[in-house]
C-alpha cells in the first residue's frame, strides 16, 4: 500500500518544484468580500488551535458530506489540495459553484465560511509546510 503513495508523492514534487514556485504556508490572507486582512498563523499547531480546528471540522462536516469520494449527489471529489490558495479565494468570494448558489452552504455561518476559507487558503496545493511530517521525506 505504501509504495504508490510514495511514488505518487515524488511525481507530484517533480511536477511542482518544475512548474510552480511552493509558497511557505501564507500567514496573511486578504478577503475579497469583507475587505480584511486576516491573520492565519496565529502560530498555534493547526490541530490545537480552535481557529484552525473550526476551519478544519465545519470543512470536513459540511463540504466533505457531499465532496467525498463515493458520493452519490453528483459532487466531485474535493481536499485541501484540490486548489490554489488563490483558487480556493476565488471559490469563496465569488461563490458561483453550484452548491453556494442553491443554499448548501447556508448551513454554516458568514463566520464559520470565513474560517473554512482561511484554513484551505493556509493548506492548499500551493503551500508547503516544512513543519509536517508528510513533507520531510
Ligand atoms: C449538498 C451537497 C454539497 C455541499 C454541502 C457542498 N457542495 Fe460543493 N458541489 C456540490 C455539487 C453537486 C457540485 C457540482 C455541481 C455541478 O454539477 O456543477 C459542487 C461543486 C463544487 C465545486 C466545483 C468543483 C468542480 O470541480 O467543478 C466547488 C469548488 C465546491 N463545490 C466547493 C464546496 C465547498 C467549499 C463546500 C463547503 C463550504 C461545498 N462545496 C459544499 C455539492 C455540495
Amino acid at each position: 500500500m505504501r509504495k504508490p503513495a510514495i511514488i505518487l508523492l515524488t511525481s507530484l514534487l517533480t511536477v511542482s518544484w518544475t512548474a510552480t514556485v511552493i509558497l511557505a504556508r501564507p500567514g496573511k490572507r486578504y478577503d475579497k468580500r469583507t475587505e480584511m486582512c486576516r491573520l492565519i498563523d496565529s502560530g498555534k499547531l493547526d490541530w490545537e488551535s480552535d481557529h484552525w480546528g473550526i476551519g478544519a471540522a465545519k470543512f470536513k462536516e459540511v463540504c466533505k458530506s457531499c465532496h467525498n469520494r463515493n458520493n452519490d449527489k453528483g459532487a466531485p471529489f474535493l481536499y485541501m489540495e484540490s486548489y490554489s490558495s488563490e483558487g480556493w479565494n476565488q471559490v469563496f468570494a465569488k461563490r458561483r459553484k453550484k452548491c453556494a448558489r442553491d443554499g448548501s452552504w447556508d448551513v454554516l455561518s458568514q463566520e464559520e465560511l470565513l474560517l473554512v476559507n482561511d484554513y484551505l487558503y493556509r493548506n492548499a496545493n500551493d503551500t508547503y509546510n516544512p513543519n509536517d511530517a508528510d513533507s520531510c521525506g
